[in-house]
């Protein structure tokens, strides 16, 4: 009697005296790209997880686009991968190849960024930060320095994250819901940098030719773009830091350099180090144990004052 692959390595997952005699799990996995600090570090976390975990690893970048991540999981149906796991680079438009991998019987993760589908059998789980939150907490350090403050007015300036992403919808969702419970804060421009340092700086330079308007204080949905716009902040002739507040999210090193120099405020940490866990919900998947459906990253907040002490311990 012949087994399929994906039964004798459930089995053997499940009774690891079998292991030995198991072929090794294989993964596809489509990253979303190499825009930030922060994905490189994931991208590292998720192929160093997978060769200690010893899960064949089929890797494929996106490049930011999503054409190239359905075909990249086409791909992985094709070669009858035993799992699929994936970082969104939008929301949308995923549930024809989610059916597609469904119908053949290979089990989605979804890892750092979610998905909008309106059947949730279509991916087994989703393990990531909360990014609404990671807006709120945000948008609470900014609320507290605000409380301070005897200034009239706080404008403040959005650099978003890739349109149509989770985390550039959810962070400014979350950022949104905290500070309208004060009237004096408010946001003047809002426009996608991509996640790019870039197009962070390219963003802030028009930002800072529009003169209607003073810009108290700067919301970037993620460091490279925050790291991008002091760049741009400093070649106006401002201080970054002083002149301009600066909050972004992410926590990478390039992040905390900047606040010890002090040119940037505050940090929400996003924790990109995902690979160790994916790998061990791949094998639970794989051997039909049951899962949580959302599994979130526990993250800090860290501030100027914090920055040389926590400089040396960070590990992205
Ligand atoms: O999805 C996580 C986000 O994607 C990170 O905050 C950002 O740096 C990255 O590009």
């Amino acid at each position: 009697m012949r087994f399929p692959r994906r039964t004798l390595l459930a089995l053997s997952l499940a009774l690891p005296a079998l292991s030995a005699f198991a072929a090794p799990l294989v993964m596809g996995f489509s990253q979303v790209g190499a825009e930030s600090e922060w994905r490189t570090a994931n991208t590292s976390s998720v192929k160093s997880a997978a060769k200690e975990a010893g899960i064949t690893l089929k890797f494929a970048d996106a490049q930011q686009k999503q054409e190239n991540q359905v075909k990249a999981l086409r791909s992985f149906i094709a070669q009858k991968v035993d799992v699929i796991a994936f970082s969104p680079v939008v929301e949308s438009g995923w549930e024809t190849v989610l059916k597609e991998a469904k119908a053949a019987g290979i089990p989605v993760i979804l890892t750092d960024r979610a998905v909008k589908v309106t059947d949730e059998s279509l991916y087994v789980t989703f393990i990531g930060s909360d990014f609404v939150e990671e807006g709120r907490k945000a948008a609470k350090w900014l609320l507290d320095r605000v409380a301070k403050s005897t200034a009239p007015a706080i404008n403040v300036v959005e650099l978003q994250g890739t349109v149509g992403s989770a985390p550039a919808i959810d962070r400014k969702k979350g950022f949104e819901e905290i500070i309208k419970s004060n009237a004096k804060i408010q946001i003047i421009r809002s426009q996608s940098g991509d996640f790019t340092r870039a197009k962070g700086k390219e963003v802030m330079e028009s930002f800072l030719k529009q003169k209607d308007k003073k810009i108290d204080v700067l919301y970037a949905h993620n460091d490279d773009m925050a790291i991008g716009a002091i760049q741009a902040i400093e070649e106006a002739g401002l201080k970054p830091g002083v002149d301009i507040t600066i909050i972004s999210i992410d926590g990478v090193r390039g992040a905390f350099e900047a606040m010890k120099a002090g040119k940037l405020n505050v940090t929400v940490e996003c924790n990109p180090l995902l690979g160790p866990q994916l790998m061990q919900l791949a094998k639970d998947v794989v051997a039909k144990k049951p899962v949580e459906k959302r599994i979130k990253v526990i993250e800090g907040v860290y501030t100027a004052d914090q920055a040389a002490k926590e400089l040396p311990n960070r590990k992205y």
